[in-house]
């Protein structure tokens, strides 16, 4: 089972990839047999989408995050929102995420930033099909709490019991999505942008 750790802040130093050092470290403690990578899109650089945008020039990219069963979304809140950055994704590799499941976790540097987790769960999902599970993840004052090599500067306990079950359940449900991909009605493909 393979599982993309989307680091969702264009920043080159963030909170966010810290925390999905984190996340990429719990992962294989919790299952060894898990394949876990981070997909930082600080460090992977994508155009903003438009009409002329180059899909094809950005297929190792697509080929990258296709391969997961399942994704961990570590998301910043930036202007009470997702980052732009964040919905490019699927503005440009829509069909990635089709039926499979996503753990959202979000981080603020003070303690309001919730709004990325509704939002996400509200608009992303109609013509991707990503399933979010109800488990999300909310990490407050995250630049006391992980530092960044991924490890713990406080928190721990909170934080940690929170992450841990949330990516059991993802786990879990990447298991049973796998059935689900193969299915006839999904591998149909009727309505190709949604219901
Ligand atoms: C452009 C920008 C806007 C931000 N807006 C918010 C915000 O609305 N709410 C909030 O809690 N934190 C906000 N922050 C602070 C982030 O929570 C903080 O940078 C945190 O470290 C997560 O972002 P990072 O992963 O880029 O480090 C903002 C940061 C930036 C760079």
């Amino acid at each position: 089972m393979k599982i993309s750790i989307i680091s969702g802040s264009s920043r080159a130093k963030s909170a966010s990839l810290n925390v999905s050092t984190h996340i990429n470290q719990l992962m294989s403690n919790i299952d060894s047999t898990v394949d876990s990578t981070i997909f930082s899109l600080a460090a992977n650089k994508l155009p903003m989408w438009d009409e002329t945008t180059d899909l094809a020039s950005l297929s190792a990219f697509q080929d990258e995050l296709a391969q997961a069963d399942a994704f961990v979304f570590v998301i910043p809140e930036w202007h009470g929102m997702v980052p732009p950055a964040v919905k490019n994704l699927f503005f440009l590799f829509s069909g990635v995420f089709r039926h499979k499941p996503a753990f959202l976790v979000c981080v603020s540097s003070g303690t309001g930033g919730r709004y990325p987790i509704p939002e996400m769960r509200s608009s992303t999902y109609k013509n991707s099909f990503i399933n979010y599970i109800p488990v999300s993840a909310v990490i407050d004052r995250v630049n006391t709490v992980i530092d960044e090599n991924g490890n713990y500067i406080a928190e721990k306990a909170f934080v940690q019991n929170r992450l841990d079950e949330g990516l059991r359940i993802l786990i879990e449900y990447s298991k049973a999505f796998q059935a689900i991909r193969a299915s006839d009605i999904v591998q149909e493909k009727r309505f190709p942008n949604g219901v």
